[in-house]
């Protein structure tokens, strides 16, 4: 995700905010740019290049800045190519005041219509770019009035115009030594520091390692805080203006703890961020109000999309997975058939042409070799074919019709966690959005899946902290076992798979996921008082389909318990019938049965996850696995 780096203090501004944006690398980026300003200049100079850090490094050697104040960002891409243009700082028209921006503004296009009414001149397609425009515009008519405001001011109206996520860094010539800084959603950090003579300095980053070699006197920001950074100190307040006290935190990390924002490992914190990476891949494609998905970024015609007869779907490991998940959801929804394939086998089995087929490529990285090769036969047979990708310009979205990115930010484990379920969720958005173009779904349906859908992350932040506590104390009992099994039913089952990749992925326990009615036709062989059986024993009690496998699956339980399996189940609340039947419980809350399974993935994550710390095991890097596997 976008990192943020600024400085007001008695130091040259420059190498400050390049060795912060240095520490910052771990959040993935692929443009660089900085800001900075001088007292008594007109205006703030920008240096922006994409690419690397060294590219700008380069850029400052040929064109060097100097300044006492100034903002730096690095740009991971969700709206608009990694390109010299779309890279931070962004300017209004008159090139005084200057953005950076980590999150989505969901009404830009709206804004922008609006600002370019009053004469504003757009030179990027990105929306951060309004977010200058707005702040000058909001001054200009304050100027006007003959009440001119200050930058602070001029930002918290502006802030109070935009919906979405932001954390924002603000610079204006015209007020020399600030920065106005903002959050809501992505997090903010400010720092006070001294310099070696004793001079105050100020910082404001997008998270600790920006800014820990300076200074360990750190405040976080709350959603709806500002900050004010000045020579002489900070002031916060909220968007209305009122001031706020906050506290100053000593941070203890050291440098590598930081990057993992306090979290023991990668892992752990990207399951953590999952709330957030749900959110931001649903933010500005549904409307609360008609139910209506949008789905701007596929150049696919809803009209021709209504005409698709057949879905093929190819992916590789956890991605297969939620593939999997997804024909469930789109066949559900949209009543049309979906056949999913291994990539690295699709290729190899002589796939049967189909010119009204769509072919959709499932990738975290977008450049895995057997997706990128299938994505290649379904073009060679004349598919359109459409990606599910969370890199902006990755090598599947060159070939695609349409992409539809998962903004979960880059995901440094090696275990897929929060890259699956945004997955799931891009799925799920895209099989709402067939079934609309399809006229399969009533608009009351249609309102009440994306309200349901809009009410996830939220239910995971919730769930979390207990399901961690259980998770880490079940993997006291269950760390030392040798084999595993996990099953589920319907949709269930592909979350029965991923579950069983994750613990042998991380903790190297031999792990088998079984669609839970085959048990009887073998692995029912397996079990005595020694296998661990997970099972997901979840449902909507609304759904009367729902109901009926959930019934389906207790039975399979009770086979399990019958031979003295030790069954860990996960329920949904108040679910007491599995309760009593079985050694230990996991609850999640409800939801309708197509939205459970990104609920049901958390305990199962967490459990693979205190397992193989238990092991000792190498958790953000095992043995053997790569990231991106770029051969075939
Ligand atoms: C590798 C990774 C897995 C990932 C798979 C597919 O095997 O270790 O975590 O699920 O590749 O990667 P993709 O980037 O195509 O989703």
């Amino acid at each position: 995700m976008c990192g943020i780096v600024g400085y007001v203090g008695p130091k040259e501004v420059v190498p400050v905010i390049l060795e912060g944006l240095r520490r910052l690398e771990y959040r993935g980026y692929d443009s660089a740019g900085i800001a900075v300003g001088t007292p008594g200049q007109e205006k703030l100079e920008i240096r922006r290049a994409p690419g690397k850090l060294r590219n700008i490094e380069e850029v400052l050697r040929q064109h060097p800045l100097h300044g006492t104040y100034g903002i730096g960002h690095t740009r991971w891409a969700t709206h608009g190519r990694p390109t010299e243009e779309n890279a931070h700082p962004h300017r209004d028209c008159t090139g005084r005041i200057v953005v950076v921006h980590n999150g989505i503004v969901e009404n830009y296009i709206e804004l922008k219509r609006e600002l370019t009414a009053q004469g504003h001149l757009f030179v990027t397609q990105t929306d951060t770019e309004i977010i200058a425009h707005l702040i000058e515009e909001v001054q200009k008519q304050a100027e006007a009035a003959g009440t001119p405001i200050p930058l602070e001011v001029a930002v918290r109206q502006a802030v109070k115009r935009l919906t979405g996520a932001f954390a924002l860094g603000v610079l204006s010539s015209l007020e020399p030594d600030k920065i106005v800084a903002a959050r809501f959603g992505p997090p903010v950090v400010i720092g006070l520091g001294k310099d070696e003579h004793g001079q105050g300095e100020y910082f404001v980053a997008s998270d600790v390692p920006g800014i820990l070699h300076h200074t360990r006197n750190i405040i976080f920001l709350n959603d709806g805080d500002m900050a004010i950074l000045t020579l002489n100190g900070i002031a916060f307040t909220d968007f209305e203006g009122n001031p706020l006290e906050r506290k100053t935190q000593r941070v203890t990390w050291d440098p590598i703890q930081a990057e993992k924002g306090g979290y023991k490992h990668f892992m752990l914190k990207e399951i953590w961020e999952q709330p957030r990476a749900i959110r931001d891949t649903t933010l500005g494609r549904i409307s609360l109000e008609t139910g209506q998905v949008f789905l701007n970024e596929m150049a696919i015609a809803p009209e021709e999309l209504a005409k698709v007869t057949s879905i093929n779907i190819a992916a590789c490991g956890t991605s297969w997975h939620a593939a999997t998940a997804g024909k469930y959801m789109i066949e559900r929804l949209a009543r049309i058939p979906v056949e999913v394939d291994y990539a690295s086998e699709y290729r190899y089995r002589d796939p049967i042409a189909d010119p009204n087929a769509l072919g959709m490529l499932i990738t975290q990285s977008g450049e895995t070799a057997d997706t990128l090769a299938a994505q290649r036969e379904m073009i060679a047979l004349g598919s359109k074919t459409v990606a599910i990708c969370n890199v902006v310009g990755a090598m599947i979205t060159r070939d695609a019709n349409g992409t539809i990115y998962t903004h979960a930010g880059p995901e440094i484990g090696v275990a897929s966690t929060k890259a699956f379920s945004s997955q799931i969720t891009a799925l799920f958005l895209f099989a709402l959005h067939l079934a609309q173009v399809r006229g399969t779904l009533t608009p009351a349906e249609s309102l009440s899946l994306v309200d349901e859908l809009s009410r996830i992350p939220a239910k995971i932040q919730d769930m979390l902290q207990n399901v961690s506590l259980q998770c880490e104390e079940l993997a006291k009992s269950f760390s030392t076992v040798r084999d595993f099994l996990y099953l589920g039913r319907g949709i269930h089952f592909p979350i029965a798979l991923e579950g069983a990749l994750k613990l042998k992925e991380i903790s190297y326990i031999h792990a088998e996921g079984y669609p839970a009615g085959e048990m009887k036709h073998g692995p029912n062989a397996l079990i005595d008082e020694t296998l661990p059986v997970v099972v997901l024993a979840t449902q909507d009690p609304n759904d009367p389909g729902s109901r009926l496998r959930y019934e389906k699956t207790l039975s399979n339980v009770q086979e399990v318990t019958a031979r003295s399996g030790r069954v860990i189940a996960i329920a949904v609340d108040g679910q007491q019938d599995l309760v009593q039947l079985v050694e230990h419980v996991i609850s999640i809350p409800p939801a309708p049965e197509l939205l459970l399974p990104l609920l049901e993935i958390i305990p199962l994550q967490l459990l693979a996850y205190y397992i193989a710390v238990r092991r000792g095991c190498d958790v953000d890097q095992p043995r053997n696995l790569a990231k991106s596997v770029t051969v075939e």
